[in-house]
């Protein structure tokens, strides 16, 4: 099997489960239309699901108490057996196969984290993790060697000869994530992991799952009720509503073109801040030089921008810094040719996957819209503080708070110097249109 990154680890395809008596009849009425609640003494808890789940993301599954989630998990580690459909585990379909490749698919691929931890009480916390090294038949020293360096992984170091009941909740559940570890699955399931810890704890955890989960690439199907926790976890989301799946995509999609007024209602009240990211907000940069213009073009940049300042750029829009419209000014009246000795390198800038939260003091610090650039530096677009209000919907924060630190040299001054001074270039030729670089 080859590892490579859109690999597709587990495919469910019309799946289907019911419970109660005579479910194959439900499922055809279901398939005809019968609505979930016309059916007669049966519970339709997953309805017709399908979707994707890719090697090495974290799949969040989201959902209302009693809206399928948890069955839909115990048909994926075979705990339930569908009704209908089909649901295929690296290649292999699991609702054809023996119960023994079952097993061993089970015991091999996938590793699972439950709710309220279930660790065995009367073993130690180095003895809890290496228990499922112990039923795949590894030795004494080696699973204790493994145990103890996945402790590490967690933050355990040093815990390891206690019993579980002299750990906070937190760390208990670090022991069941480091069980589920141990056993070197790469499938990870995880129910509710995180819902019966305390909210602070809770956010810890789930800071710490994406650490993990930067060094190991596992791939996680993740369950949840908390659609903060979806948002913040997930790579993409699934949201089911009894029994169906109604939206999957990744947290932006969700957030920014729900599926429906179902999903629309789910998210009003989400954390923004934590789920979008500078590059869902960022817009087309307008005061913008290129490094070779000169300060002419700079300084009508900047006005056509209406701004007090502009961010200068090289050839291949590396950001070099900013350069002020009273510097360009002074050049202009002394008809220099070259901004390059007044650029200041106070560009304030983000990365484009930073999420809005990490944005707020920057916006504050800068005093032009932040800039925001790729992993290779290179300017990508701006978020004015205002677009960056606008983004976490109306509140406190209202516009007529935001003061500008520098204020523009009137246009009508501006005018005029251009007008008396020479410095033997037209505008248009130098100017970068922002339209076209960006
Ligand atoms: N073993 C079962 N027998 C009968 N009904 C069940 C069983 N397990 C779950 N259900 C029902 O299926 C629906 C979905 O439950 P569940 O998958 O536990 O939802 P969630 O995990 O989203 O809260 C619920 O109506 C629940 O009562
Ligand atoms: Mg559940």
């Amino acid at each position: 099997m080859t590892e490579n990154e859109n690999e597709v680890l587990v495919r469910a395809e019309g799946l289907y489960k019911v419970f109660g008596r005579r479910t194959h009849d439900a499922v055809e009425k279901l398939r005809a239309g019968t609505p979930r609640d016309g059916l007669d003494g049966v519970t339709a808890a997953v309805i017709d699901a399908s979707f994707e789940v890719r090697r090495g993301e974290i799949f969040v599954v989201m959902g209302l108490s009693g809206s399928g989630k948890s069955t839909l998990i115990r048909m994926i580690n075979g705990l339930h057996e569908a009704t209908a459909g089909s649901l295929t585990i690296r290649d292999k379909d699991i609702t054809k196969i023996s119960d023994k490749e079952l097993r061993e698919i089970r015991r091999n691929h996938m590793s699972m984290v439950f709710q309220h931890f279930a660790l065995l009480p009367h073993r130690t916390v180095v003895d809890n993790v290496a228990y499922p090294l112990e039923l795949q038949g590894v030795a004494q020293s080696q699973r204790v060697a493994k145990a103890n360096e996945i402790l590490d992984l967690v933050g355990l170091t040093g815990w390891g000869e206690k019993l579980p009941s002299e750990l906070s909740g937190g760390m208990q559940q670090r022991v069941g994530i480091a069980r589920a570890l141990a056993a070197d699955t790469d499938i990870l399931l995880m129910d509710e992991a995180f819902s019966a810890l305390d909210p602070l704890i809770r956010r810890e955890m789930q800071e710490q799952l994406v650490e993990l989960q930067e060094k190991l690439h596992k791939t996680i199907i993740f369950i949840t009720h908390d659609l903060n926790e979806a948002m913040f976890l997930g790579d993409r989301i699934a949201v089911m509503r009894d029994g169906r799946i109604v939206q999957i995509g990744t947290p932006e999609d969700i957030l920014t073109d729900p599926a429906n007024d179902y999903v629309e209602q789910f998210v009003q009240d989400v954390d923004r801040a934590r789920v979008l990211t500078a590059s869902n907000v960022m817009e087309k940069p307008v005061a913008v030089v290129s490094s070779t213009a000169g300060p002419r073009t700079a300084l009508k940049t900047m006005r056509d921008a209406y701004s007090s300042a502009a961010y200068v750029i090289d050839r291949e829009r590396t950001l070099l810094g900013t350069i002020e419209d009273r510097d360009a000014l002074k050049l202009v009246r002394k008809g220099e040719r070259s901004i390059m000795g007044v650029i200041k390198k106070d560009a304030t800038t983000v990365n484009a996957d930073d999420v809005l939260m990490d944005l707020f003091v920057p916006a504050v610090e800068s005093k032009l819209a932040v800039a925001v650039t790729d992993e290779n530096e290179k300017l990508v677009g701006v978020i004015p503080r205002v677009t960056l209000l606008a983004a976490l919907g109306p509140g406190p924060g209202s516009t007529e708070e935001i003061t500008l630190p520098l204020q523009p040299v009137p246009s009508t001054v501006v005018d005029q110097v251009l007008a008396d001074s020479e410095d033997g270039q037209p505008f248009e030729a130098r100017t970068v249109d922002s339209k076209e670089a960006f």
